[in-house]
């Protein structure tokens, strides 16, 4: 959708509707529970309190965005840091299995959430900076994740970066992410089946960049690669590629392969 604003009103058009069904799927399962997700929020209570229907809408509705523009963006931008580093791809396709921090790596380079909006409930005093209760900070996590006070050459995409106390998931705390571990696995299975299916996939030109912006809070921003030429080969049988836990990505060397280049034409994605 090229015109901003019909795409903000047909998104915030998609995020009523689907307020609106859950809503309704919550009444449904307050008298009928069943062993969904859905039945376990609306017959919770921690404290005497449970959902309402609004709570319910609005929880559902940050479930879809958090969940969502977060990783895809994760994973977007980890495949550019992959090509733009490829000794470190190779060094991770070598090892995939008993490496674990390049998911990690992955998501501080990228940080899909740049940034959030917090209020001090008290007054205190940051690095020198006096901030008083009831004003407005602003968290920038892509700074805090570049940091050289906390991160050896930041700059540097190093799949066996350790330590590396990123903040892409958020400080830790009680808003610490809900999803995180959902995420890990998500950016896992996805390379681990790129290396194993598109070994070869290249990004053949720069991504047009774009931000996305939570409309009416204004309070976070989301890196987004709105569209990107890629090139690969495409395995006729999949199966033959298989992981040596030991040593690298094996592939049967009579896969019969097919060069696709993926377009610069067609809608752009935004
Ligand atoms: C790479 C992927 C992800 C990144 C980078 C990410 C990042 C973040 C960040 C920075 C926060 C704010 C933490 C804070 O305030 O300190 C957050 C909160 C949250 N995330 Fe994620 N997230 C990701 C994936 C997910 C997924 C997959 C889900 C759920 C399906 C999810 C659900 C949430 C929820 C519900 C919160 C609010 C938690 C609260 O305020 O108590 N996130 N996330």
């Amino acid at each position: 959708m090229s015109d901003p604003a019909a795409a903000v009103g047909a998104l915030l058009t998609a995020g009523a509707e689907l307020t609106q069904l859950v809503q309704e799927l919550g009444r449904s399962r307050r008298e009928h529970p069943t062993d969904d997700l859905t039945s376990a929020l609306v017959n919770s209570r921690v404290d005497g309190d449970c959902l309402s229907d609004s709570d319910l809408g609005s929880f559902f509705v940050l479930l879809v965005v958090a969940g969502n523009e977060t990783t895809r963006n994760a994973i977007s931008h980890g495949m550019k840091a992959l090509c733009d580093f490829p000794a470190e791809r190779a060094r991770w396709m070598a090892d995939f299995e008993t490496l674990a921090r390049p998911v990690e790596e992955i998501v501080r380079w990228a940080t899909p959430v740049m940034h959030f909006r917090r209020t001090a409930t008290r007054d205190t005093e940051l690095s020198g900076q006096r901030i008083r209760e009831g004003e407005k900070v602003v968290l920038w996590y892509t700074s805090a994740n570049r940091d050289e006070a906390v991160f050896a050459d930041p700059y540097r995409f190093d799949v066996g970066r350790t330590p590396s106390e990123h903040v892409g998931f958020g400080a830790p705390g009680p808003h610490f992410c809900l999803g995180a571990n959902l995420a890990r696995r998500e950016i896992t299975v996805m390379f681990r089946e790129l290396f194993r299916r598109l070994p070869d996939l290249r990004i053949t030109g720069e991504p047009t960049a774009a931000v996305r912006v939570h409309q009416r809070h204004q309070a976070h921003a989301v890196r987004v690669h709105a569209r990107r030429p890629i090139s690969l080969n495409y395995l006729k049988t999949p199966s033959s590629a298989s992981f040596s836990r030991s040593s690298s990505v094996r592939l049967n060397n009579s896969v019969w392969t097919q060069s696709l280049s993926w377009p610069s034409s067609g809608p752009a994605r935004s």
